[in-house]
């Protein structure tokens, strides 16, 4: 088990280079044994759940060369295998091995996927999108046996816009005959980069990052190059941060607009922010920070994955706001934490009450979840004295080089092992 310690109460100052996004990488991975050739991926983040998706790979028999930053897949002699239990758990995103083996091969086996425990989490959209394309599915205790003489194109409409779904379901259909068309689909930019890269192969998707995605299916897919979207929710957690307790604290490589509602809710709390074509600068606090409400929603909405580190930010604003979670059942763990460091919070169903400012002072916290755990980085790095995360492993699925990234702009911050 891995502790961080952070030494906070420090004013924060200089760049932080903003990573490739994990929710697209996530996918992008089991996305590339869809290519008959080898598909070449660059800007892939160095975290936990980048090193469990090649360990599938190479489970399956699929050729990985990963050098720094990019990662070549070639999956000519690729075997189609059960994905075991303990791989299928590893992560939330093995999930993307059932669409991408089933449109490889007709035929995918693997478990119920883990990842972080903030909600129920079904895949019952996903299963449903490839009955609706042609498969059949077995389910034998918590093993899914997805698989089809063919797969045919469909119209399908997804009750949520949900990412997972709309991408897993993307994944069969691009090697179906014929045409899918996805109603409601969700349009998170993670979704346009997976289907650039699948475009760049050969598929022919279009309308990825609109709610309707047609896709005409293809029996090849060839060789292609790829890079990964800057990870918007890394970008948003070190805004947040920067807001926290940076002043001229600039989040480089970034994109934005991707953050749009983010920095809209910032301006209306009063945080002196620049804006360029490709960073966030946070600058001097000229003025207190305003109390403000926010509701999580699907892209362009505010992302859940921000609310909490956004909660944190929350905790230093004067008056009363409210965070209302719609996204995820059990997405307020973090909460009893801050709490205890000094927080105000109340939660009445899905809804975070946050009285502020308060004064944070550091102590001994659980890192519950990955977006909790930033959550509680924030926090401590704002505490005043010395406050001990435990369960950091959470972080380190998703954020790359976290330690180096705060230490280079002034936080005093440890990691060990225990
Ligand atoms: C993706 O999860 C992200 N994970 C999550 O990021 C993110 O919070 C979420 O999208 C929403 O933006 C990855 O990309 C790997 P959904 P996903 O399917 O795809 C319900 C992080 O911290 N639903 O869009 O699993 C579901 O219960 C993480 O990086 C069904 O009911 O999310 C939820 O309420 C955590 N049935 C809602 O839809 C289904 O079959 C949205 O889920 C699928 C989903």
């Amino acid at each position: 088990m891995k502790l961080m310690e952070i030494d906070g109460g420090r004013e924060l100052s200089g760049t932080i280079r903003i990573s490739g996004a994990k929710n697209a990488t996530v996918a992008l991975i089991p996305a590339a044994i869809l290519t008959d050739d080898e598909a070449t991926i660059c800007n892939i983040p160095e975290i936990t759940d980048t090193d469990a998706l090649c360990d599938i790979l190479e489970f399956l028999k699929v050729k990985v060369n990963r050098a720094s930053e990019s990662i070549v897949i070639d999956p000519k002699f690729m075997e189609n295998a059960e994905i075991t239990e303990e791989f299928s758990k590893k992560l939330r995103a093995s999930y993307y091995f059932m669409g991408a083996l089933l449109g490889k091969f007709k035929k995918a086996v693997m478990y119920f996927p883990g990842g972080c425990s903030i909600g129920a989490r079904p895949i019952d959209l996903h299963l449903k999108g490839f009955e609706a394309l042609g498969a059949t599915i077995k389910i034998e205790k918590n093993k899914y046996i997805v698989e089809a003489e063919e797969l045919k194109g469909a119209n399908i409409y997804l009750d949520i816009a949900s990412v997972g779904a709309t991408i897993n379901i993307m994944l069969a259909a691009v090697k179906a005959k014929g045409k899918t068309v996805i109603d409601n689909a969700a349009k998170e930019p993670e979704i346009v980069n997976v289907a650039t890269f699948l475009n760049n192969m050969g598929a022919k998707i279009v309308g990825a990052g609109t709610s309707t995605i047609k896709i005409e299916g293809v029996d090849h897919l060839s060789k292609c190059f790829h890079e990964v979207i800057p990870d918007r929710i890394e970008a948003g957690t070190y805004i947040i941060i920067g807001a926290l307790c940076g002043k001229n604290f600039k989040v480089d490589n970034m994109i934005p607009e991707h953050v749009d509602s983010l920095i809209s809710k910032l301006e209306e709390m009063d945080v002196n922010l620049e804006i360029g074509s490709d960073y966030v600068t946070i600058l001097e606090k000229n003025k207190p920070y305003k109390a403000t409400n926010v509701k999580t929603a699907v892209y362009p909405g505010f992302p859940t994955d921000l609310q909490q580190p956004f909660t944190v930010l929350l905790t230093q604003a004067h008056g009363k706001s409210k965070v209302n979670e719609t996204i995820w059942e059990n997405r307020f763990m973090h909460v009893p934490y801050l709490n205890n460091l000094g927080a105000n919070i109340i939660i009445q169903n899905q809804t975070a009450t946050i009285l502020g400012p308060t004064d944070l002072k550091g102590t001994s916290v659980v890192a519950t979840d990955l977006r909790a755990g930033a959550a509680l980085v924030a926090a401590a790095l704002t505490a005043t004295g010395k406050t001990t995360i435990t369960n950091v492993e959470h972080i380190l699925r998703g954020y790359e080089q976290i330690i180096e990234k705060l230490t280079n702009v002034g936080a005093k911050i440890t990691i060990k092992e225990i």
